[in-house]
C-alpha cells in the first residue's frame, strides 16, 4: 500500500517546510524560515539550486518522481511552492498521498495557464486585457479580429520575463499584403504553441499588490508597488506607488476576491495595469512570494517571505506595514558585477542569489535603496 503521509495543521518551530524548486525565491524563503526556528527541505530537478547554500536538506528529483516526492513528503511537515510551473498532477498526487500543500492545486493551476487564469478573472468580476484562445492560424486571425492591434500573442504555459511572447503591431506598420506573413510571423515566433492572444493594454502604470491569506482566513496585504520593466523583465518596484487612495483600494479588493475564492494560504502577487482614467485591469497572479514584493525585505517590519512561511506553517500572519519609503532594483545579467559600488552605498541593503553564471536577462540579485 502506498505511504499514507500525515502532516499537522501548524507547524511548530523545529519543524521542516518542504518547497518545490530552489531559485532565488527558495532561497529567501528559506532564510526566513531559519529566522522562524524552522527547517527547509528544497526539491529541485538541478543539481544546484540558489536556495541549496541556505536550506538545510535537499532532494534532487524531477518534480513527476512520485517516489522521490513521496520520501519529501514524509521528511517534511507543509509543502509549499516557490515556481508556478510545478505540474499539478505532482501536487494533486502528493495531496492524496495525505500531505499538506499550501497554497493548493487550485490556484497553481489557475496560474498556470493564461487562458484558464483571465477567464477565472473575468468570473470573479476582475477585469483583464480583451483575450481570445489561439491553437493555429485561422483562430489567430479570428482572435485579431476580436482584440483588435496592437495585440500581444503569448503561450498559455510556461511564459516568464515576457518570454514566449510576441508583439503583432498595429495595421499601419504592415507592408502592402504583409499581413499572412505577419501572423505567420507571430505564430511560429512563440513555437505554435497553444496560446492567448491579448488586446495591448495602453497602461499608464503598473501596478502590484502582495497578499498573504492564513489558514484561517485572516487576510493582510502590503502596499502597492509600481513596476518597471525592461525588455519584459522587472527592473524597479517602488513604494509607494502614484496611485489614487481609490484606485488602490480597488486593487485591495480584487486581491481580496482572488484570495477568497481560491481558498488560498500564502502569499500572491498580483499585477495590474492602471489606466489613464484610474481603472484597473488584472494582468496576471502569482502563486508564490513576487519579485515586486522584495522590498518587503528591507521596508516592513515582516517581510512577504516571512509571510509566506507564517502562513504556510499555520502561524498567525505579521503585520504587513511598511515603515520606509523604497526602491527594489533587480541587478540582471552582469549588472551584478558592480556590488561593490552599491555595497558602498549608504541605506541601501544588497541581496546576491549565489548564482555561479551571470547570463544575459539572468536575475543575479536585487538591491534596495531606503528613501
Ligand atoms: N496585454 C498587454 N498590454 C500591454 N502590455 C502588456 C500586456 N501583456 C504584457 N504586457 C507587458 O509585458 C510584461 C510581461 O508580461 P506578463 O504577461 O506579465 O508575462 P510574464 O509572465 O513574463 O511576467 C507586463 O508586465 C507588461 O509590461
Ligand atoms: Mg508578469
Amino acid at each position: 500500500m502506498a505511504q499514507q503521509i500525515n502532516h499537522p495543521d501548524v507547524v511548530e518551530p523545529g519543524g521542516v517546510i518542504g518547497i518545490l524548486g530552489g531559485g532565488q525565491l527558495g532561497r529567501m524563503l528559506a532564510m526566513s524560515a531559519a529566522q522562524l526556528g524552522l527547517q527547509t527541505h528544497i526539491l529541485r530537478p538541478d543539481e544546484l539550486s540558489p536556495a541549496d547554500d541556505v536550506a538545510s536538506a535537499t532532494t534532487k528529483s524531477a518534480y513527476t518522481d512520485e517516489a522521490k516526492l513521496l520520501a519529501f513528503a514524509a521528511a517534511v511537515d507543509v509543502i509549499t511552492y516557490e515556481f508556478e510551473n510545478v505540474p499539478a498532477a505532482s501536487v494533486n498526487f502528493l495531496t492524496s498521498s495525505g500531505a499538506k500543500v499550501r497554497p493548493g492545486v487550485a490556484a497553481l493551476e489557475k496560474a498556470q495557464d493564461r487562458l484558464v487564469e483571465k477567464t477565472f478573472l473575468n468570473e470573479i468580476g476582475a477585469a483583464t486585457a480583451p483575450f481570445y484562445a489561439v491553437d493555429d492560424l485561422a483562430s489567430l486571425e479570428a482572435g485579431l479580429n476580436h482584440v483588435g492591434r496592437p495585440a500581444i500573442l503569448k503561450t498559455r504555459r510556461l511564459g516568464y520575463d515576457g518570454k514566449g511572447q510576441t508583439t503583432i503591431t498595429k495595421e499601419e506598420h504592415d507592408l502592402p499584403g504583409a499581413f499572412e506573413k505577419a501572423i505567420e510571423h507571430a505564430w511560429a515566433e512563440i513555437g505554435a504553441a497553444p496560446s492567448i492572444l491579448e488586446g495591448f493594454v495602453p497602461f499608464e502604470r503598473e501596478i502590484s499588490i502582495i497578499g498573504a491569506r492564513s489558514v484561517d482566513g485572516d487576510i493582510r496585504l502590503y502596499d502597492a508597488a509600481e513596476n518597471v520593466h525592461r525588455a519584459g523583465i522587472l527592473k524597479t518596484s517602488t513604494v509607494p506607488a502614484k496611485a489614487s487612495a481609490v484606485t488602490i483600494q480597488n486593487a485591495q479588493e480584487i486581491t481580496h476576491k482572488i484570495l477568497n475564492a481560491l481558498d488560498y494560504v500564502g502569499v500572491i502577487g498580483v499585477e495590474f495595469f492602471m489606466l489613464k482614467d484610474s481603472g484597473l485591469i488584472v494582468n496576471e497572479f502569482a502563486p508564490r512570494v513576487h519579485n515586486s514584493g522584495h522590498w518587503t525585505s528591507d521596508a516592513c517590519a515582516v517581510s512577504q517571505f516571512e509571510q509566506h512561511i507564517r502562513a504556510v506553517a499555520g502561524w498567525p500572519l505579521g503585520d504587513p506595514c511598511r515603515h520606509s519609503d523604497a526602491v527594489m532594483e533587480n541587478l540582471i545579467g552582469d549588472e551584478v558585477n558592480v556590488w561593490r559600488t552599491h555595497a558602498e552605498q549608504s541605506n541601501l541593503s544588497v541581496h546576491l542569489y549565489g548564482k555561479r553564471e551571470a547570463r544575459p536577462g539572468r536575475k543575479m540579485g536585487h538591491i534596495t535603496t531606503i528613501k
